[in-house]
């Protein structure tokens, strides 16, 4: 039986998750497949701690150039993570004649449309499944299943670290804190935790969904991007009162000719399918106009989900080998009905805001005056409290209103005498 060979960069969670596939499921995915994929070296700065899979010693290497120079590997995992080196490792991988396959969003997020031209321009390709919604299959469902639908929108969870914050303060009335720890003992945060809950990591996969549903590269730095720190339990609560859950959304949506890409908490209402996705589980929504409205729903993070993925990817590629043939798939098409990406500015949506404020006649009156003036309508307020001394939280819901006005707005009420801190605002999704 043919055999093809590949070396895995990065032996680490996912790493060894994808040798312990390839051996369990040898024969399985030999039968399935016509092949052999043959794991041939594998490379780590720690070749001596124990995983949960063993190797034989001369398999692993410290030195990456044990694989990049190796005619005989077909395929370059890169399982390191982060920018550098794991951008050189592929590039000399590409020159060298290898396939690629990844989990690097943050890599591919910043450095994708080069390491793609770089691969095109080769005859080669890189797959990255593992890298937005681990063993999701959503890369490969936009790039093959969909492949003759237009999108209006593709949006969802793709973070399980702020999730499972999100939906442990919810269920278990915990602070965000108490949250962060637990999420990060079971190791699904990232090594550095601000990217999931500061909204990055989110950025980055839907920078990658962006392109495959629109055809669009778009920098991080159009991307808007606000992450969940800033939420108290009491908003969880407060939302869940009027009848929504707080979600942490990626979304990719046309409206007219412009594309928004934007990332922050949301409330949504409760009934809606995303509002009931909890703990570390994603979800991604895919709204297209032949399929029509679909939901990818499964767990975002872990080891084995991640490395299913990868190894669907290795599969995908042993069998383009196979057939020595070179299917261009990073050949994304433009959807050429999207003149604009959409400025911050411009934004319209409706608004949760929580105001903490001194208990006195006139106040109410003065903050929606400010929100009259800038032509921002409130759909409805309710005070929390009552307590003459203290700063009491007020929580209105604002209809729909142009992002530009209510910055403006806010900026004229934060600096009242009446108002204690920055209020925490929430956009507001229907769909
Ligand atoms: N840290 C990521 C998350 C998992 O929490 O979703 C890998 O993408």
């Amino acid at each position: 039986m043919k055999k093809i060979n590949v070396g895995l960069v990065g032996f680490g969670n996912i790493g060894s998750g994808v040798v312990k596939i390839l051996r369990e499921r040898k024969s399985l995915l030999s039968e399935k497949i016509g092949l052999e994929i043959n794991i041939k070296k594998v490379c780590d700065l720690d070749i001596s701690r124990q995983r949960n899979v063993n190797l034989a010693k001369d398999m692993l290497t410290r030195d990456v150039k044990d694989i990049i120079n190796d005619p005989q590997i077909d395929i370059l995992v890169e399982l390191i993570g982060g920018v550098h080196p794991a951008k050189e490792f592929i590039l000399e991988a590409l020159k060298k004649g290898k396939n690629v396959v990844t989990a690097n969003k943050a890599l591919l997020a910043q450095a994708g449309q080069e390491l793609f031209s770089e691969a095109a321009d080769r005859g080669k390709n890189i797959y990255f499944e593992a890298s937005v919604g681990a063993g999701i299959p959503i890369i490969k469902s936009l790039r093959e299943g969909l492949v003759a639908n237009r999108f209006y929108s593709i949006f969802g969870i793709v973070n399980g670290t702020s999730n499972y914050i999100l939906s442990s303060m919810s269920k278990n009335n915990c602070s965000f804190q108490e949250a962060l720890k637990v999420a990060r003992s079971k190791g699904f945060a990232e090594k550095d935790p601000t990217l999931d809950i500061e909204g990055m990591d989110s950025a980055h996969k839907l920078i990658l969904l962006t392109y495959l549903g629109f055809g669009k590269f778009v920098g991080l730095k159009d991307v808007f991007v606000e992450g969940i720190s800033h939420i108290a339990l009491a908003d969880i609560n407060y939302a869940k009162e009027l009848g929504f859950a707080i979600k942490l959304l990626a979304i990719a949506k046309k409206d007219g000719e412009d594309l928004e890409v934007k990332v922050h908490p949301t409330l949504l209402p409760e009934n809606h399918l995303l509002s009931s996705v909890d703990g570390v589980f994603n979800a991604i929504y895919v709204a297209s106009d032949l399929a029509g409205d679909l939901l990818f729903y499964g767990p975002g993070a872990g080891q084995l989900s991640a490395a299913s993925a990868v190894v669907s990817d290795l599969v995908d590629l042993t069998q383009d080998i196979k057939a020595g043939l070179f299917r261009p798939t990073l050949n994304i098409i433009e959807d050429k009905t999207v003149k604009k990406l959409r400025k911050v500015d411009d934004f319209k949506s409706r608004y949760y805001i929580r105001f903490m404020v001194l208990d006195k006649p006139g106040v109410l009156a003065r903050i929606s005056g400010v929100l009259a003036k800038f032509g921002i309508s409130i759909g409805s307020v309710s005070q929390k409290e009552r307590n003459k001394t203290q700063f009491i939280p007020v929580v209105m819901l604002i209809h729909e209103a142009k992002e530009k006005d209510m910055r403006n707005a806010l900026s004229v009420i934060n600096r009242m005498d009446v108002i204690k801190e920055k209020p925490v605002v929430i956009r507001m999704e229907e769909a």
